[in-house]
């Protein structure tokens, strides 16, 4: 008889992935920094071996706070040139390392960060993974004044949009933008949705990662934390 895997609760399945992802940091250089649950133990984990790193990037608000409070320096995006590794979480991750992304409403500076490393190292527990993107309700960055009109185009689509709210008011990003959460849509070609999405005016970024997607995956799973390589 095969003796039961152990019980872990997701937030520790998300501590030893961040754990984990200490493996592709490169000593000596500035890190890409994520923002969200599952980065705040990458970020936690960061911090034992700040003195072997130069320091971070980061993609929010929150996660520079988080970054400076434990003692990580913090370069701005535009002061550093190629990042070798870029570490974040996701809220969707399929087999092809195509990834839906924004639920912290910091899709915009990941999506930059990411773009600007040569390696996307993406930490998550196995709840994350999917066969196809868009159960999870895609966050889409916008331009107040066309929130209104994108939803409109997402209803085209057969999905629905909706603002993002926070204290009863429409949350606003760190770029001084809104989030419309749109669900109900099913992601066959991540690819082509991207293209087609980012090019509507009033967009700044829509959530789907599919030209940023994941190269590694760390996947957190009651066996241990499996490595899921993407081409
Ligand atoms: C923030 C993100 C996060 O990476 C994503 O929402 C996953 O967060 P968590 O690790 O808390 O589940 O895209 O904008």
């Amino acid at each position: 008889m095969t003796s039961p895997l152990p019980t872990f609760t997701q937030d520790e399945l998300k501590a030893q992935v961040g754990q984990a992802a200490l493996d592709y940091v490169v000593p000596g250089e500035i890190v890409g920094v994520g923002t969200g649950s599952t980065v705040n133990k990458f970020i936690e984990a960061l911090a034992t071996v700040k003195d072997r790193i130069k320091g971070a990037v980061s993609s929010s608000v929150a996660s520079t706070e988080r970054l400076r409070a434990l003692g990580i320096p913090v370069f701005e995006s535009h002061e550093v040139d190629v990042l070798s590794v870029y570490i974040d979480g996701a809220d969707e991750i399929d087999h092809r390392g195509f990834m839906v992304k924004g639920g912290g409403a910091a899709l915009t500076r990941e999506k930059i960060v990411a773009a600007q490393s040569r390696r996307f190292v993406c930490i998550v527990d196995a709840s994350k993974q999917v066969d196809m993107l868009g159960a999870f309700p895609l966050p889409v960055e916008v331009i107040p004044m066309a929130s209104r009109q994108l939803a409109r185009q997402f209803a085209a689509m057969g999905a629905s949009a909706q603002v993002r709210q926070k204290d009863g008011a429409p949350l606003v990003t760190d770029n001084g933008q809104h989030i419309l959460d749109v669900k109900g849509l099913k992601i066959a070609d991540p690819l082509a949705f991207e293209s087609q999405v980012s090019q509507w005016p009033g967009v700044v970024t829509v959530g789907v990662f599919a030209f940023q997607k994941a190269d590694v995956c760390l996947l957190g799973t009651p066996a241990g934390v499996q490595t899921l390589n993407f081409d």
